[in-house]
């Protein structure tokens, strides 16, 4: 009898698969549930910097429950998708408080904790406890529709419960840990955008490969269009510090430190002069976002908002979100306000 696709998987991991990063050293269930959000929407390579960091500053369950969700929040600042970073939050302090510190050995307790669904709560118990239960992120589901020849949307609801069907069909009953692991590293080393066929280990029996349509598969869903937004971002400068703000909870960039954002120009080119900078995109899941930079030139009769006057290096550490790092760093923000503002005549106020 040929291999089954569990046995070629598991066989191939471990000869080729990734066995030095970091979550797969000290294997708990805290690491790995960690690497797991994180990796949600995250590539690998950009991770491990930041899964190195939050270690270093919450190696357990206890510590991250007593932390202050600020503090969380800043250790995610650039990472995005920022409800992650506060589910982490709200179930370390259920586990915490409700589960003695000890994570749930069953998908059905994971599954009720915020921010962990199936294939997370599956990945965690066949990744910590070698556990039978398969997992179907976006890698596994690119893998399977492909090795079965799946030409439905893999993002329609029926075709994702016929996905869940096979990979608990290709799930084997033993090394489940290194099958996990290996399913995810054959669709992010092999069987990726440009799958590269004569490597993989499933290609005599794969459909795709043999009909040769591996590049059309996954097929998805037409997309909604991103709504557009203008966003003008109003830089006030003293003293070579720039005004930041913590934006609240809700909304776009919750708890990270931002100058202030409005979305309409008028009501600052009323009352003040401005620098406009270039303006440039930063795209997010829902949005495609125009940010307009305007360095405001106050007056001494101006009131200025609220904030903390940061400096460069202040700003880049404090926890900001990408689109403002972008600026800071490719436009040379502070650069470029220092020498607009030293050639100005009228003084800003002083604070
Ligand atoms: N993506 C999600 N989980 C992963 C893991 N454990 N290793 C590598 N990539 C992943
Ligand atoms: Fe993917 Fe090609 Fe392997 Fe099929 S043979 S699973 S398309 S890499």
């Amino acid at each position: 009898m040929p291999d089954s696709i569990g046995k070629k998987i598991t066989t191939w991991q471990q000869s080729f698969g990734r066995n030095n990063l970091p979550w797969q050293q000290n294997i708990t269930p805290y690491r790995v549930w960690v690497s797991e959000i994180m990796l949600q929407q995250t590539q690998v390579s950009t991770a491990i910097p930041y899964y190195n960091r939050f270690m270093h500053t919450f190696p357990t369950v206890d510590s991250l429950a007593k932390a202050h969700e600020a503090t969380v929040i800043e250790h995610w600042a650039g990472l995005g998708y920022y409800q992650r970073a506060r589910n982490l939050h709200k179930t370390s302090q259920i586990v915490h408080n409700e589960y003695q510190s000890i994570f749930p050995k069953t998908p059905e307790s994971l599954i009720q904790l915020p921010g962990i669904g199936k294939s997370t709560a599956h990945a965690i118990l066949s990744i910590c406890h070698d556990a039978q239960y398969p997992i179907l992120d976006g890698n596994v589901k690119r893998v399977l529709s492909r090795y079965y020849g799946i030409q439905e949307a893999v993002d329609k609801a029926d075709t994702i419960k016929h996905l869940w069907h096979l990979a608990s069909q290709a799930m084997p009953q033993q090394n489940c840990r290194i099958y996990t692991q290996g399913i995810m590293d054959l669709g992010a080393t092999i069987c990726h955008k440009k799958p590269q066929c004569p490597s993989c280990p499933l290609q005599d029996s794969c459909m795709a490969y043999q009909k040769n349509i591996q590049t059309q598969i996954p097929v998805k869903k037409p997309k909604n269009k991103k709504r557009k937004q203008d966003l003008y971002c109003l830089c006030y400068f003293h003293k070579g510090k720039l005004l930041m703000q913590q934006r609240d909870e809700t909304g776009i960039w919750p708890k990270l430190w931002c100058p202030p954002i409005q979305k309409l120009l008028s009501s600052i080119e009323n009352n003040h002069s401005v620098i406009r900078l270039p303006h440039y995109k930063h795209i997010l899941t829902h949005i495609e976002m125009t940010i307009h930079p305007l360095i405001v030139l106050t007056r001494p009769e101006n009131q200025l908002p609220t904030g903390k006057w940061l400096d460069e290096k202040q700003a880049l550490t404090i926890g900001i979100p990408s689109a403002i790092k972008k600026l800071i760093l490719n436009q040379s923000l502070f650069k470029i306000a220092k020498n607009h503002l030293s050639t100005r005549k009228t003084p800003v106020k002083a604070l």
